[in-house]
């Protein structure tokens, strides 16, 4: 791999070695010194034209541990404001020696574009661009449900085959959701698409998903194994797209009625950030079953995985190489 641009190219072989060394990296988590030496003399880049707080905080911390220099851009306030382009950002990056470009846009395929572009010798990876994919976020929520569902010791080498995983909310907007059916299905999960109509996206009756309208039907139907919750992304939508917020908390809410009637193995998973007491309550998202901050946790492991495999231009199994 040289870069992380999405999940659909993702086989399940190469799914599952990125989960097995995230699962590398997670061991070493545990010691006193959590730093490791793979990445010395390699510097990050943080490039983000949108705000996030998990991804990029995650992706600091992943980048610190494995001891590369860490540099956070954030459009806002930078020389983007002037009119900068992304090929002139890009090449400033390229002058600094880059080794490696971890980037959020707003535009579908920038990633991508930056990463054939020939400007920067870099490798890119994806921290979510438009509503196209977050291929970290996806293989974040494998590693979690793998681990929710096998415990951390039996998860090494496993794919999710036949987990039930329903995924609720405003899917037409969701990088998330695109990401979680692509890697989802390619380690054999099932996974159902819930939400009003006009939040379902353009073409996903072609997509592995089964499409529903109502939760209540899913959650009898599908039997998840995994509800995820997603946020109502009004940021990216017309007006005319939303119920409003009375009839989505009623009709696609994880609700304390609907929380209280899941099935004991059920978990519950949102990527953030959440809207408390619109797409799920309170009580649902501090439950035991929520694992909100077990993702965010996960996360940093997973994208050690990632900044890894990416480089440190190494080969093999990191087993032989990580300090016992
Ligand atoms: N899940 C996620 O991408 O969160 P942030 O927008 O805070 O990074």
């Amino acid at each position: 791999m040289r870069h992380l641009l999405d999940t659909r190219t993702l086989t399940r072989e190469a799914a599952v070695r990125i989960l097995d060394t995230a699962e590398e990296m997670a061991d070493t988590q545990h010691r006193e010194v959590r730093k490791l030496p793979a990445l010395r003399g390699k510097t990050v880049v943080n490039l983000f034209y949108e705000d996030s707080t998990r991804t990029r905080i995650s992706f600091e911390a992943a980048a610190k541990r494995l001891s590369a220099d860490v540099i956070n851009f954030s459009a806002k306030g930078s020389s983007v404001s002037k009119g900068e382009s992304l090929k002139d950002t890009a090449q400033t990056l390229q002058a600094i020696g880059a080794d490696g470009v971890v980037i959020r846009h707003p535009a579908s395929g920038a990633p991508d574009r930056l990463a054939r572009s020939g400007w920067i010798d870099a490798g890119v990876l994806n921290a979510g661009d438009g509503t196209h994919e977050h291929p970290t976020q996806a293989l974040l929520d494998a590693f979690t449900m793998r681990r929710r569902i096998f415990g951390a010791q039996a998860s090494r080498g496993r794919d999710l085959d036949g987990v039930s995983v329903v995924i609720v909310g405003d899917l037409a907007h969701s990088r998330v959701a695109r990401s979680n059916l692509w890697l989802l299905t390619a380690l054999g999960a099932r996974v159902a698409f819930v939400g009003p109509e006009t939040l379902q996206p353009y073409g996903a009756r072609e997509w592995p998903a089964t499409v529903r309208h109502s939760l209540d039907e899913a959650l009898r139907e599908d039997a998840p194994d995994v509800v995820m919750l997603l946020r109502i992304q009004s940021e990216r939508m017309h007006a005319a797209y939303f119920p409003n917020e009375r009839e989505y908390a009623r009709n696609w809410g994880l609700d304390d009625a609907r929380l209280a009637a899941l099935p004991e193995r059920t978990i519950i998973m949102h990527p953030g950030p959440m809207n408390r007491g619109l797409e799920i309550s309170s009580a649902a998202a501090d439950s035991e079953r929520s694992t909100v901050l077990e993702q965010v946790a996960n996360g940093v492991s997973v994208r050690m995985a990632a900044l890894y495999l990416l480089l440190s231009g190494e080969r093999g199994d990191p087993r032989d190489r990580l300090p016992g």
